[in-house]
């Protein structure tokens, strides 16, 4: 009988060989949790098709916070569900020194002094048509567009955020971001951009959530196909990429994420830049209705799902699982 000299089983056989040998394990320190922000006191609402997530007024988003940061998530983003009077066809609400963000960034910044609080910067929550940008005789309009993202970055910087989160695709808007940032005296407000948002199917839940999705009507486009990214394409991304960087991205992130690892995978090993994944909402939706029918166990599968975003080069993962995930963390390892 043959030797058989290579076995790699042999580092398979005990859980300790297996934890000695593991290559990416996922501290919670590495997730981000998204938070959906409403006015009001109190209040608590659940988002339809993601259970366990809910738009909250800021006294119960504090108390989640307080509970993710006892479990190692020391990062939270934030979107606001804007009440539908607030709305107008230019978002102009997101300019506004009262608005709900803004409010919630001084309130969680004074609680949360070494918190990363991350804010998204797009106008489509404030916006009666749900885009991302400014509306115009059919098109968005890119120029003006970026004008009104510089200054939303700013004052929700100053407001409290220590990152600012370009989620809308626009031309030129890093830069525009980082000069508008850096005359404001805001050198140190870290820009994490959405490098390579695809114009995907998967944010059906985050949209009913904001109750944010382009309105069919005219004069409107019905989709984001003419500024996020098409799913085909991934060389497209690598150019997208570059641009960011030299426009002064610190962070560069993709989404969705399982459907896209091949392209977080590419600019991990082309840029020396940390890489963050969107894990989202209808991901987060898929897990929790398969575990609800008994065909998937939740904790396991967002476990490995995490996992594999590491595995593909990511450093930093946004999911709406950060809790569930960081309890059985804690549970599993005994804490650390
Ligand atoms: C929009 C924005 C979206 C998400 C984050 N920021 C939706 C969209 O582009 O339509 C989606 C997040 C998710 O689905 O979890 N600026």
């Amino acid at each position: 009988m043959d030797t058989m000299m290579i076995r790699p089983r042999r580092l398979r056989t005990t859980a300790s060989i297996r934890d000695l040998v593991r290559e990416h394990r996922v501290h919670p320190s590495q997730l981000v949790l998204p938070l959906f922000l409403v006015d009001g006191q109190g209040d608590r609402m659940p988002v339809r098709s993601m259970p366990g997530v809910d738009r909250m007024a800021i006294d119960p988003t504090c108390k989640v916070i307080e509970e993710a940061r006892m479990l190692g998530i020391g990062a939270f983003a934030l979107f606001p569900c804007i009440a539908p009077e607030d709305k107008d066809r230019d978002g102009s609400c997101a300019l506004r020194r009262d608005s709900l963000m803004c409010r919630s960034f001084g309130v969680l910044r004074e609680r949360f002094p070494d918190a990363t609080l991350i804010a998204d910067i797009a106008l489509d929550p404030y916006s009666t048509d749900g885009h991302d940008g400014i509306v115009r005789n059919g098109e968005i309009r890119n120029d003006e567009t970026v004008d009104v993202l510089s200054k939303q970055a700013v004052l929700l910087a100053q407001a409290g955020a220590s990152v600012v989160a370009p989620s809308d695709m626009m031309d030129g808007r890093i830069g525009a971001i980082r000069a508008a940032l850096e005359s404001a005296h805001l050198s140190n407000t870290v820009i994490m951009s959405y490098t390579a948002k695809y114009a995907s199917s998967f944010y059906g839940p985050f949209r009913h959530a904001l109750e944010s999705t382009p309105v069919p009507r005219p004069g409107v486009p019905k989709d984001k196909r003419t500024y996020q990214m098409d799913p085909a394409n991934g060389r497209e991304a690598m150019r997208q990429a570059a641009l960011d960087v030299d426009e002064g991205a610190d962070i560069l992130l993709v989404k969705p994420g399982l459907p896209y690892l091949d392209i977080i995978h590419r600019f991990a090993e082309h840029f020396d830049v940390p890489i963050a994944a969107y894990h989202v909402s209808g991901e987060y939706a898929m897990l929790r209705a398969a575990s609800e029918r008994g065909c998937l166990d939740y904790d396991a599968s967002l476990a490995e799902t995490l996992t594999c975003f590491a595995r593909a080069g990511a450093r930093i993962i946004f999911t709406y699982g950060a809790v569930d995930y960081a309890r059985r963390y804690r549970e599993e390892a005994g804490g650390d």
